[in-house]
């Protein structure tokens, strides 16, 4: 409630197997960086089946779920966490929509993929689906508190 933005807001975004076997990491991290957005963990990984089915535990039902996670660990994922003013919601909107055939033109969708099987990229859809990505996803002392690196980089 001080009216100051919320600097301190964390979304976890995820580079999918297709993107990073098509060498789209660089570019990907960098329109988070060029954002003005801060990257406060970063890891690569071949995820297992414990933690997918986790990290989609509302999709269980759905038709696809099956193809979702043969996909999700067709190949090593690049997991980060961004933090920043509003990082959730302006996430969302540069990476596009679910669908590539909707995604604008400037998202990452829209720009890298054709089709939802093969979207390139994940990021958490609100505040507190973050907060749960993040800690199923990253041990708290993997992440950085830039607060305090600051301070410590000025002794
Ligand atoms: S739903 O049905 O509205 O809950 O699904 P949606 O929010 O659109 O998508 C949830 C995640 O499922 C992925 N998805 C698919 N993967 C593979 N094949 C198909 N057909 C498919 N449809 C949806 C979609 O990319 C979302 O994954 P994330 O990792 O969250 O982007």
């Amino acid at each position: 409630t001080s009216g100051l933005p919320d600097v301190r807001e964390r979304t976890l975004i995820a580079i999918k197997p297709d993107g990073v076997q098509r060498r789209l990491v660089g570019q990907i991290i960098q329109r988070f960086e060029q954002r003005g957005f801060k990257l406060v963990g970063l890891k690569m990984l071949q995820a297992s089946q414990d933690v997918l089915s986790e990290h989609y535990c509302n999709l269980r039902t759905k038709p696809f779920y099956g193809s979702l996670l043969r996909y999700m660990t067709s190949g090593p994922l690049v997991v980060m966490v961004w933090e920043g003013h509003n990082v959730v919601q302006t996430s969302r909107t540069m990476v596009g929509n679910t669908n590539p055939a909707e995604a604008q033109a400037g998202t990452v969708r829209g720009d890298f993929s054709i089709h939802v099987s093969r979207n390139v990229v994940h990021a958490s859809d609100s505040v507190e689906g973050a907060k749960k990505e993040i800690q199923l996803w990253f041990q708290t002392k993997d992440l950085l508190d830039w607060d305090s690196w600051d301070q410590t980089s000025n002794d």
